[in-house]
């Protein structure tokens, strides 16, 4: 037998408050169709005043361990790129919120492709026995980070939070992890940042900044890139994936990458319609949108992939769980 981490739980959380187009119409100099027709996004949720990253972190962690009958873990991961503060870490907050009190706890920062980093390490922990259960959180309060000024980042952010708990498992039974590919390049770290670090030459900018264009063209190279390593490390062909779910940044993305892999469009997983781009919470928030509404099904094959700052990009690949109806 090999021992490897298998999906037990998914589970999302929003936060209550919808921003359509049409309210940031009103903010901005933009439409309904442009965005629409150029993102794919029709809502999404931000949070009010006063909530922080942990709080969705733990809406959606509580929600990952009641729908697995579970009460405790041995590890926690966080994904974000909108701590609740710069230090310490937001993880030990979330695990204390979820009674987890002296478990292993730590974040992992590394944008859009946070979730598939923190899945690796916790997979990688269940793998080598240090836990037997991990609860693998993406969370974002990305609205905090945007600029009022700026309508291309403003339309396309949006909060939420999605939460996976791996358990120790045998490989290839239905939701194991049976292949991961991460990689990284950081002389891309201008298409998509935060300035205002210790080491940087424009300190007073607080705002999250993108180069649209050079990030629509690396995304789709990179997931498709990545898609293709899994695969091949798995031995499944293209048209064996049931399921791309990608980083959902924006759908003409998700077409392209799709197109490029010889994927059918309708193959690809979309939910961004209704949340737009929640960073690292965007693919776990994507399998639970996926697991309530029964598209995804016991068995199935689903390839994950993610590009975000850094840049960093990567993919999994999977079987799908058999989990409880939501
Ligand atoms: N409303 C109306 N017009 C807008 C707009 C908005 N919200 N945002 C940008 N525009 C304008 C631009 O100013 C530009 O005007 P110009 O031609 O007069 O200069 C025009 O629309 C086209 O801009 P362009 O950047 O060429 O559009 P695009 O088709 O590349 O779409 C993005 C822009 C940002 C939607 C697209 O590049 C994208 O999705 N990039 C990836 C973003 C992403 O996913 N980032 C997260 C990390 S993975």
């Amino acid at each position: 037998m090999i021992r490897t981490a298998v999906v037990a739980a998914v589970a999302g959380h929003l936060p209550p408050r919808v921003v359509t187009n049409h309210d940031l119409a009103l903010r901005f100099d933009t439409t309904d169709e442009w965005i629409r027709t150029r993102t794919g996004i029709a809502r999404r949720h931000h949070v009010d005043p006063g909530t922080t990253t942990s709080d969705l972190a733990v809406q959606a962690g509580r929600r990952a361990l009641e729908n697995a009958g579970e009460e405790q873990v041995d590890l926690v991961v966080v994904a974000t790129t909108t701590p609740d503060r710069p230090c310490p870490a937001t993880a030990p907050t979330v695990a204390t919120k979820l009674g987890l009190t002296g478990v292993a706890a730590y974040d992992v920062s590394a944008v859009c492709t946070g979730f598939l980093y923190a899945l690796h390490a916790a997979a990688a922990a269940v793998q080598v026995g240090s836990a037997r259960r991990a609860l693998v959180i993406g969370a974002e309060t990305f609205s905090t980070l945007l600029d009022p000024a700026d309508r291309t980042t403003g339309v396309i952010f949006g909060d939420g939070a999605g939460a996976v708990l791996l358990r120790a498992g045998e490989r290839g039974e239905p939701g194991s992890l049976e292949s991961m590919h991460l990689g990284s390049d950081g002389t891309m770290a201008d298409l998509i940042t935060v300035r205002g670090g210790r080491g940087d030459a424009a300190p007073d900018d607080p705002y999250f900044r993108m180069q649209g264009t050079p990030v629509f063209m690396a995304a789709v190279r990179h997931m498709a890139q990545s898609t293709r390593s899994v695969l091949n490390d798995v031995g499944w062909s293209v048209e064996d994936v049931d399921h791309l779910i990608g980083h959902q940044a924006n759908t003409r993305i998700l077409r392209a990458v799709a197109e490029k892999l010889n994927l059918p469009p309708q193959r690809a997983l979309v939910n961004i319609d209704r949340v737009g781009n929640t960073a690292a919470a965007s693919i776990p928030l994507a399998m639970a949108d996926g697991h309530s509404t029964g598209r995804l099904r016991k068995g199935e094959r689903v390839v994950l992939t993610a590009f975000g700052g850094g840049a960093t990009w990567g993919a999994a690949a999977l079987t799908w769980p058999d989990l409880p109806a939501l």
